[in-house]
């Protein structure tokens, strides 16, 4: 079965790790990410947006999962991973997922709240477990796009007051970071996240974690992050290793073969995840 991230997220800030969270999109990649996780004895979050659960089909993904975790005798969670629109979280968590992310942080301070609190009123009805963004990442993830312009730092005392008034049970943070690679050397506000974390007693979650440096990443952990978002690194993994078999391979046509180099390039950075986030053998 699918797990909330509750228990976990709570056990990785008492102990300081952070649980990874790794963008699946299909059998292969949610192969990887179980095989490497069990293996490693990590706890482990499947994450997928709404272009993802489009693309699969929420029921095959719902069901690839949940085989995965009985098979393997390990359960994880499959999260939403930035969603925004309230009757699709709703129709998804009925249909058996117990790990949101609903996105308002487009919205006004005051809207936020009221969308989010709303959906931790559904949510944890159903013991489903509620990450909620303020502050706006930058950066492109599938069809969320935000410039610059539109991307804002997340300010310590409101957090404070955001997560009170949305009872939620994690916090996205914006503190520099960005969806994507980065054009140059990417800057972390580690001061404002200690002041987040002062102000703040829940989990916190670092999106855009592909291209931050292990040293960041790792002080980002033992300022408070307690979750940690890798998408685009795996794909480009993933996808390097297919076009360059393909290259040495012109003729290759079966997919349980030209599927193996790209599966092993992508488990490497799951491996590596694992071990900066601290989270191996933490299960
Ligand atoms: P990256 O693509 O930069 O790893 O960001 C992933 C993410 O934040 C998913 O929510
Ligand atoms: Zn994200
Ligand atoms: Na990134």
């Amino acid at each position: 079965y699918l797990i909330s991230s509750q228990e976990m997220l709570k056990k990785a800030q008492r102990e300081q790790y952070a649980v990874p969270a790794f963008n699946i999109h299909n059998l292969e990649t949610i192969q990887v990410v179980v095989d490497t996780a069990k293996e490693l004895g990590s706890p482990v979050i499947l994450a997928a947006t709404p272009a993802t659960y489009s693309y699969a089909g929420t029921p095959y993904l719902i069901s690839i999962c949940k085989q995965a975790a009985e098979i393997h005798h390990f359960p994880f969670a499959l999260h939403l991973d930035h969603h925004e629109n309230l009757s699709d979280i709703k129709s998804k968590i009925e249909a058996g997922i117990r790990s949101i992310m609903i996105d308002a942080s487009h919205y006004p301070f005051e809207e936020n709240i009221d969308i989010v609190r709303e959906m931790v009123v559904f949510s944890h009805k159903y013991n489903a477990s509620v990450e909620a963004e303020l502050g706006r990442l930058g950066g492109q993830e599938d069809d969320l796009i935000v410039d610059d312009k539109q991307s804002a730092f997340t300010d310590p005392d409101a957090a404070k007051e955001y997560v009170e008034r949305t009872g939620i049970d994690s916090l996205a943070v914006a503190i520099g970071s960005a969806h994507g690679l980065y054009k140059g050397e990417p800057k972390l506000d580690f001061q404002r996240l200690a002041k987040i974390r002062d102000k703040v007693d829940i989990p916190l979650v670092l999106h855009g974690a592909s291209g931050i440096p292990e040293e960041m990443v790792k002080k980002s952990i033992s300022l408070g992050i307690c979750k940690v978002n890798v998408a685009t690194e795996l794909k480009i993994a993933f996808s390097d290793a297919l076009k360059q078999d393909f290259n040495i391979h012109p003729d290759a046509n079966d997919p349980r073969h030209y599927m193996q180099p790209a599966k092993a390039a992508m488990k490497k950075i799951v491996e590596e995840k694992i071990r900066i986030c601290g989270s191996a053998g933490k299960l």
